[in-house]
């Protein structure tokens, strides 16, 4: 150990640096790794000269190439248009009713409707078009119960216009009373009775027979006389075991008290005209459509 420590010291050169007897070697990075080093801050400063870099206060220097990574999903997005361009002016010039029996066209709106839910839809109405589950205000698109209306035109406005969208003049519009300043508390116990009674809900029978007159008073009117609905004015089918807000008493009693007033965005000007299509195909085609 000692002579190879002893020869060691001969081999090597020192800086002349020396510190309480400890003396410093002096060797010096190798050649291929500096020069590796001495390329990459030249590539560096090429790269920061030709490429966006270095952060401003609004922005970043734009780099001499002139590249942005939105410019080139602006070019990846019109290269897409463009070649879409024929399939979609076609769709847009046949009727909703006739796209499904085109197989090529039914396709391209089926594919592109999935991915149109996927992005505007499915916060509200669930990742598979569930509504959320009941209870939640969000209407399941996958069954047979419709508020306004199952075939694809009465989708396919449903989506253009809204529901309750004000800033829209041909939305979809109705309004349930709020029958907490109509009605007494006892009133609106026996109509909630009532309506758990349409389909087979547990309920006090005396407060329904009761709560069946003060029904057809009040509420027939948009929820028809045997309470199956009315889609003319968006109001539920209370006899389904479907529920857009919830079936147990403390949820009917509410909805009776204060009303609801679910609001649906209108999508024409949001979304292109062939996107409203593609999606109001999709929505019929998951099962319930009419
Ligand atoms: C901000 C939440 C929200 C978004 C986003 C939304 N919806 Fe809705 N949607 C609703 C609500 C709430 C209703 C029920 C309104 C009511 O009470 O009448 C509804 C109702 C509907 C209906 C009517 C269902 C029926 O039974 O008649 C259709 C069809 C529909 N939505 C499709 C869509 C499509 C397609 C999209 C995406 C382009 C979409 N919705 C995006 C909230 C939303
Ligand atoms: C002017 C028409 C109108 C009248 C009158 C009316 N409703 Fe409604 N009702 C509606 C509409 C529209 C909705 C849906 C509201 C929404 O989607 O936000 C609704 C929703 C409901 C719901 C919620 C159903 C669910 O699936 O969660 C219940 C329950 C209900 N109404 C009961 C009644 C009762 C009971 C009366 C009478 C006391 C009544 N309504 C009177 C229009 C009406």
């Amino acid at each position: 150990m000692k002579k190879k420590q002893k020869k060691s010291e001969v081999d090597y050169p020192t800086t002349g640096h020396e510190w309480d007897g400890i003396r410093e070697y002096d060797k010096p990075m190798p050649r291929w790794w500096l020069n590796t080093l001495y390329m990459c801050i030249v590539w560096a400063i090429g790269y920061t000269i030709a490429y966006p870099a270095w952060p401003l206060i609004n922005g970043a220097t734009p780099g001499l190439l002139g590249w942005s990574s939105r410019a080139d999903v602006a070019a990846e997005i019109a290269k897409v248009n463009e070649q879409n361009a024929e399939i979609s002016a076609k769709l847009l010039a046949t009727p909703m009713a006739e796209i499904g029996s085109d197989a090529e066209l039914a396709n391209f709106a089926k594919a592109g409707g999935a991915a149109v839910f996927r992005t505007y839809c499915a916060q509200c109405h669930g990742e598979g078009a569930d509504g959320g589950g009941q209870g939640t205000g969000y209407p399941s698109l996958q069954d047979d119960d419709w508020l306004w209306g199952g075939e694809s035109d009465t989708i396919h406005t449903t989506i253009t216009h809204g529901i309750r969208y004000e800033s829209d003049d041909d939305t979809r519009f109705s309004e349930m009373p709020k029958f907490g300043e109509i009605l007494e508390e006892e009133e609106i116990t026996s109509i909630a009775n009532f309506v758990r009674s349409l389909s087979n809900l547990e309920h006090d029978a005396a407060l329904a027979e009761t709560g069946k007159e003060l029904f057809a008073d009040n509420c027939a009117a948009c929820h028809g006389d045997t309470g199956t609905g009315d889609r003319e004015q968006g109001a539920p089918n209370l006899t389904d075991a479907i529920w857009l807000y919830g079936k147990d008493l403390d949820t009917i009693t509410k909805t009776i008290t204060y009303a609801r007033f679910g609001v649906m965005p209108a999508w024409t000007g949001r979304i292109s005209d062939a996107q409203i299509k593609q999606v109001a195909f999709y929505v019929h085609e998951l099962g319930g459509g009419e």
